[in-house]
């Protein structure tokens, strides 16, 4: 059959790299892809890229990429510093190109790439790219909320929308290492604040416009920010949500904890709501549209130190206090605009689609930051999937001619759900990529996204990477490697990804354990802020040596990497990361709630949902309206993507006699495996267990 054909051509495409070196101990293997010795089993179910989209290819051969991974591993400063001579820098960087200590027992955990280099990373998105003639491209298109309500900025444009809003950010007294907090929907003022900040040297930090009140006066409190942006509205579907509301009672929130805030800028969303509806605060808030346009389209690039902060984005940890990942900006930068190029194979004439907000890391590195250095054109999308129908991606990609769309494997499961009809009466015939992130994608979606959405024509980046990664770390390059639906296949350029066992011992070949990352990357994190301490603690003690991923990860025979989920207290419900100590410590500020503990039981759609164990205080009776307010309380607290799936009455928890919660064995009953308890022996309370099951069904 036709796939036979091509998996033998492309066989003796690669026949030269059974000899590969070796080099550095972990150059991938594809000694059974290579020989044809691959079985007929899930995990050897290879899908070749065509020829013809091979041939085209910035990789188009496992030989090239194995060439190109060698030298990225052997020689990190000479690799990185060819690309990064691509990016405009005032002043080179020091000749080390980089330096780094990961190992906690020889000292502080140090990060440092192009260090001494002067650039800046809107000057390289936007002033280079009109240098270099794409003034007139379309730098980012947008698509409304409500279908016909559109809008587009070139290169050109954009560069003086984020000229006027610098300068009003300098004139509010924001200077170089000021922090800035932006609380905005998928709007172009998004992207335009964003990129403004940087141009002045201000530390942006974004916090998505679906956290509520108390976690946004949180994270202000947590960085001081001069200036706070956001709009008066949003419309998410059919629902209109008041944005400013949210912000004005964080701000009081945070004013009554020290930390005041004296400038308010506010973007009036006309399309959401009128301005006169708007509860305002004189003298601290101010509309956009009255002070933005009166401002110079120019504004002088602050230059800054490749090692000076570019953002801060706070995530979830194992303990309820956000975890500000601090990211900088000249290995950011490189890092971010090659990960783009190679994964989505980019070429100027594709016009890019990731439907990730801004609000995550996703929508820094892949909506705004890495397609822009490329000089892509590039969707906002603000609006809904699903909305007005689950029809609305294929008609935005048909609307756009989207050539590389990147979502999420939770909107492909929820959108397999509704029928491929919706699909199929789209012509989709643009795409030539399609790209996938923020968990493990289970092969049956991959299929489905792979022959219905993409016409078994696009091959699927399954990009894996966090927030503390800055961009890709283990990903299929399109043109190189015949995929296996589900794996994320081979570490990028420069990323040498181990498994470890408990101990912290490296595990070689076909294997299962901890992933870790040996040594650093450009695009690495470098710190958390305000706490150096936690950034060594969370993430390079556990494995001295090491970077620790917080991820499970097997590795098969030929070389190619699963994601196993999260090994830690993280659950990952839609591809939102979410600590249960959030949860739980939103469910006992409850008056009537007395303890709780929660895990992740798996969902059909949304990947993993939380599950929520609940003692109430004595004497207080189960009730629906309970019930309810308690998840109430979790949507108040953290924000409406993290609300319990189920609340289950614990009259009491499994402890050890210690007074550990054993977490396993609720994850047991959560998921009705109530054969699979294990021991329960250990428990101080072996009666706790007969109770909440004979409560499971209430
Ligand atoms: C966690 C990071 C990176 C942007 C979105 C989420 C999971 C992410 C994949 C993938 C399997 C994945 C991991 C990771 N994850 N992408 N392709 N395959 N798992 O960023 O909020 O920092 O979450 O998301 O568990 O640790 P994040």
């Amino acid at each position: 059959n036709n796939n036979d054909i091509r998996t033998i051509n492309h066989l003796r495409h690669v026949d030269s790299m059974a000899t590969m070196p070796s080099g550095a101990g972990k150059i991938p293997r594809l000694n059974a892809v290579i020989l044809g010795e691959a079985l007929a089993t899930e995990e050897n179910d290879l899908v070749f890229p065509t020829d013809e989209f091979s041939q085209q290819a910035h990789v188009p051969s496992p030989q090239k990429y194995l060439e190109m991974y060698k030298r990225s591993i052997e020689d990190p400063a000479g690799f990185w510093s060819e690309i990064a001579s691509q990016f405009y820098w005032k002043q080179k960087w020091d000749d080390s190109v980089y330096s780094e200590n990961l190992d906690v027992s020889k000292g502080r955990v140090n990060i440092e790439w192009f260090k001494g280099g002067i650039t800046n990373i809107c000057y390289n998105c936007l002033d280079k790219n009109v240098e270099a003639g794409l003034g007139d491209k379309i730098a980012l298109y947008w698509e409304g909320n409500d279908t016909g309500f559109d809008d587009s900025l070139t290169y050109s444009q954009l560069l003086h929308k984020v000229c006027q809003l610098a300068n009003y950010l300098k004139d509010m007294g924001v200077q170089k290492g000021d922090a800035v907090v932006i609380y905005l929907p998928m709007l172009l003022e998004l992207p335009i604040t964003m990129l403004a900040c940087a141009r002045i040297g201000a530390v942006h930090s974004v916090v998505f416009a679906g956290f509520s009140a108390e976690s946004l006066s949180q994270r202000i409190i947590d960085c001081k920010p001069k200036v706070v942006i956001t709009c008066n509205a949003v419309k998410r579907g059919p629902k209109i949500i008041h944005l400013k509301d949210i912000v004005d009672a964080a701000l009081v929130e945070s004013a009554k904890t020290g930390v005041p805030i004296d400038t308010c800028l506010v973007y009036e969303n006309q399309l959401a709501m009128k301005r006169d509806i708007t509860k305002w605060q004189d003298g601290r808030d101010i509309w956009w549209q009255d002070v933005i346009p009166k401002y110079p389209t120019e504004c002088a690039v602050e230059w800054v130190d490749a090692e000076d902060p570019l953002f801060l984005l706070y995530t979830s940890g194992s303990t309820g206090k956000p975890k500000g990942v601090l990211h900088t900006t000249g290995g950011y930068m490189v890092y971010t605009a090659t990960t783009f190029k190679y994964a989505f194979d980019y070429k100027p004439s594709d016009v890019y689609w990731c439907t990730a907000d801004c609000g995550w890391i996703t929508g820094h590195s892949y909506v705004t930051y890495g397609p822009l250095l490329n000089g892509a054109s590039c969707i906002v999308f603000e609006g809904a999937p699903n909305y007005p129908d689950s029809g609305r991606c294929w008609d935005i990609v048909d609307k756009y001619k989207v050539t590389i769309f990147y979502t999420a494997p939770t909107l492909v499961r929820s959108l397999m759900r509704d029928g491929d009809e919706y699909v199929t009466r789209y012509s989709r015939k643009s795409l030539r990529i399609l790209g996938s992130v923020g968990e493990p994608i289970n092969p049956s979606a991959w299929r489905w996204f792979y022959n219905v959405v993409g016409d078994s024509r696009c091959p699927i980046s399954d990009t894996w990477w966090q927030t503390e990664t800055g961009g890709f770390m283990i990903t299929p390059l399109p043109g190189a490697w015949p995929q296996k639906p589900g794996s994320a296949t081979f570490p990028f350029f420069g990323v040498k990804p181990v498994i470890v066992d408990e101990k912290g011992v490296e595990i070689e070949g076909e294997c299962s354990g901890y992933l870790c990352v040996k040594g650093s990357w450009p695009g690495a994190f470098r710190t958390l802020y305000g706490d150096h301490e936690r950034y060594e603690t969370t993430y390079f003690k556990p494995f001295t040596g090491y970077y620790f991923t917080g991820d499970g990860c097997s590795r098969d025979k030929d070389g190619y990497h699963w994601l196993t989920g999260r090994v830690d207290d993280v659950i990952n419900v839609s591809g939102h990361r979410i600590g249960t100590a959030e949860v739980e410590s939103a469910l006992v500020s409850h008056p009537k709630c007395a303890e709780a503990a929660v895990v992740g039981i798996e969902h059909e759609v949304k990947g993993q949902a939380i599950y929520a164990f609940v003692t109430l205080v004595e004497g207080e009776p189960y009730s629906e309206e309970l019930r309810k307010s308690l998840i109430l309380s979790v949507r108040k607290q953290i924000g409406a993507f993290a609300a319990p799936e189920r609340i289950h009455w614990a009259p009491g928890l499994p402890k050890t006699r210690s007074g550990k919660i054993m977490r396993r064995i609720l994850r047991k009953i959560a998921s009705g495996q109530l054969d699979e308890l294990g021991d329960t022996s250990t428990l101080a309370d072996p009666n706790v267990v007969e109770q909440l099951i004979s409560l499971s069904n209430c």
